[in-house]
């Protein structure tokens, strides 16, 4: 991307997976002061997003204003950024965002510079309705539009592609102005739809590093439909994919498992390596080996188990490509030391669970 943002994968909070048209000025705000107060902001994760429904109608001069939930956008963002936060919005390039309220079509620039001047900081640009107007080989000129308008209007703000994975964007996302793209359809919180997600992205990993990231789509940790140990393994795979970290869960009320999970800096520290690389795995019947090379010269690895029950799982100093013995290994989750032996270390893995380690040579 051109505009400098995203060196490392966005991180913060979006209304849509748990919220969806619910979302008002006053939740918002109660967000805010949650990510604040439950250490998330100070965990990293700094964009609060509002997601689809905030939308209302043009002013006589074609200004995009908001609906009646959200009075004042600018001081709403204001108060954001008191808190230490940013602020995101959305739109699509159609005529129609997919909840059927105003789309940016015909007045790109014109919301560039409305965003901008209530001092929003990120922008999802939701294809939905553009399918009518453009066809799917026209998304790069589109996106390449709002990229540009976002970039004239001098303010930095981060650019979310989101059109499911159509057109291979993770070819050309980087080049119209994306800091982000989505790599697959809308996750939902349930083991399948979370790994099938992430499994999709798979040959999309060359494309991702600094600035320019594929995204699997937000996170459902803690909404309530998974396991822990499946939750575990979502924010192991998200981190270990280099993907963006965007909560979807209601923040002012998390359980301790949820927050330990989120709040989990040692996994984060993986997603928001410097190298920005995103693991590509290997499958061995029922587990799977996810490799992430890190700035330090150590890997990431997390072995997931796909079966419903308990395995042994493995990891061989052999499969790192490490450049010499092991002389450290860190067990991400349990945040103890462990021990390789004659080249490799095994523990149990619950059902749907992982094994995640850091590994080095040094
Ligand atoms: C489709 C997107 O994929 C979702 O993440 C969400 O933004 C909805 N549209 C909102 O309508």
């Amino acid at each position: 991307s051109y505009n400098g943002l995203a060196k490392t994968p966005p991180m913060g909070w979006n209304s849509w997976n748990l919220f969806a048209g619910k979302i008002d000025d006053q939740t918002v705000r109660a967000i805010a002061d949650a990510m604040v107060s439950s250490g998330m902001r100070d965990a990293g994760y700094i964009y609060v997003n509002i997601d689809d429904t905030w939308e209302g109608v043009r002013d006589a001069n074609g200004n995009l204003q908001p609906n009646h939930k959200f009075p004042d956008m600018k001081a709403l963002a204001d108060y954001v950024h008191s808190k230490g936060l940013k602020l995101g919005i959305y739109s699509s390039p159609g005529p129609r965002t997919c909840a059927g309220y105003p789309g940016s079509y015909g007045h790109e620039e014109q919301d560039a510079k409305t965003f901008a001047s209530w001092g929003i900081d990120y922008l999802k640009y939701d294809w939905c309705s553009a399918g009518m107007i453009y066809k799917d080989e026209q998304m790069q000129p589109v996106y390449q539009k709002m990229g540009a308008a976002l970039q004239s209007t001098g303010r930095p703000i981060v650019f979310s592609l989101c059109q499911y994975g159509l057109d291979a964007v993770e070819k050309w996302g980087g080049q119209v102005g994306g800091n982000l793209w989505r790599t697959t359809g809308d996750i939902r919180d349930e083991w399948s739809s979370m790994i099938g997600n992430v499994e999709k992205q798979v040959p999309t990993a060359p494309y991702a590093g600094p600035g320019h990231w594929n995204d699997p789509d937000m996170l459902e940790i803690g909404n309530g439909h998974m396991s822990d140990d499946e939750y575990r393994t979502h924010m192991s795979l998200w981190a270990l994919t280099a993907a963006p970290l965007l909560a979807g869960n209601d923040v002012r009320s998390m359980t301790a498992a949820t927050k330990a999970i989120l709040l989990n800096k040692e996994v984060i520290a993986v997603d928001q390596d410097p190298l920005g690389r995103q693991a590509s795995p290997v499958k061995n019947g029922d587990l799977e080996l996810w490799t992430k090379p890190l700035a330090d010269g150590g890997v990431a690895v997390g072995e997931v188990n796909y079966s419903a029950s308990a395995m042994k799982a493995t990891i061989n100093a052999g499969d790192l490509h490490l450049k010499g013995p092991v002389r450290k290994a860190r067990d991400l989750w349990s945040h103890k030391d462990v021990k390789f032996t004659k080249g490799s270390y095994s523990a149990m893995v619950p059902p749907h669970g992982v094994l995640m380690l850091k590994v080095s040579a040094k």
